[in-house]
């Protein structure tokens, strides 16, 4: 199952995982979008492609979503990847927008993750991965929600690998940077401030994490080695990367600068 597939990096998952002959189950709230993506999955790799659609910030359509895991007995792999960012303070953001994020990014990753958890325990196989973000090092204004529940998706799945120790189930916590998909267009010139430099395509994000949990690697994947590097720094010399992150934030906070 791959949550967000109908676009980015959530679509490139559905796509590598269909063409190595993977059955999938296709989650997002686009119902035509999604249709047409298992049609060309199911023409392209002659593989099982199902959606089902689902708005994830909804706690009836969650409930939905993780019984379907629950009943899926051939379940080899969870990618929990959908999710959005926001524009505006906490004080100016729309609540609701926010509400949404956390019960998207928060809410729906657990019970997902928990839903997937006993059939794979039982069969002691299986793949959890987690999309959460570099985000989630880097302390913004302007994407606090987004940073904070990042963190959480981050930690949730270091902590949950110690749980999982010796069970045959392992989890994955991908923590792309920028990334080309329509994340940012669907901010609103959400690439503005941002340099060309520091984006990497969603094909080359998943072909890292899969190939690290192929390899049965480190539980973070911090794909492309600049980003390796940045989060490197955020971790150990923060005021490196200050007018960097100074320019990002006039962005997304729309100040002009002095
Ligand atoms: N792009 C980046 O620079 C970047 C960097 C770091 C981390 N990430 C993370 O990568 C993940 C995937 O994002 P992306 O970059 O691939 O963006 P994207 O192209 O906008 O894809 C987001 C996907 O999530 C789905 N989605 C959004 N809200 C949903 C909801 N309430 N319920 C169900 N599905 C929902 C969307 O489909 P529908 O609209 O059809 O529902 C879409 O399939 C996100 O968790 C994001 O935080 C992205």
């Amino acid at each position: 199952m791959i949550t967000g597939a109908s676009s980015g990096i959530g679509r490139v998952f559905a796509h590598r995982l269909a063409a190595s002959g993977h059955d999938v189950l296709l989650v997002a709230r686009d119902a035509a979008r999604l249709d047409a993506e298992c049609a060309a999955l199911r023409a392209a790799h002659g593989v099982e492609a199902t959606a089902l659609i689902a708005d994830l910030s909804d706690d009836a359509d969650i409930a939905r979503v993780a019984d379907r895991l629950r009943s899926e007995s051939r379940l080899t792999m969870l990618v929990s990847n959908a999710g959005f960012g926001t524009r505006g303070t906490i004080e100016t953001a729309d609540p609701a927008g926010q509400s949404r994020m956390l019960r998207l990014h928060v809410q729906a990753t657990h019970e997902l993750v928990h839903a997937a958890l006993p059939g794979m325990l039982t069969r002691r196989n299986g793949t959890i991965i987690v999309v959460a973000s570099v985000a989630s090092w880097s302390p913004t204004a302007g994407n606090v929600n987004y940073n904070a529940t990042k963190a959480y998706q981050r930690m949730y799945c270091e902590a949950l690998a110690h749980e999982l120790e010796e069970t045959g189930v392992q989890v994955q916590a991908l923590c792309p940077g920028f990334t080309y998909t329509e994340f940012h267009d669907r901010l609103g010139n959400g690439r503005k401030g941002i340099p060309g430099w520091a984006w990497l395509p969603a094909d080359r994000v998943v072909d890292e994490s899969l190939a690290q949990a192929r390899a049965r690697g480190p539980v973070v994947c911090v794909p492309g080695k600049r980003f390796k590097l940045i989060v490197f720094l955020l971790k150990y010399a923060p005021w490196m990367l200050g007018s960097l992150r100074q320019r990002y934030r006039r962005d997304r906070l729309k100040v002009t600068p002095e």
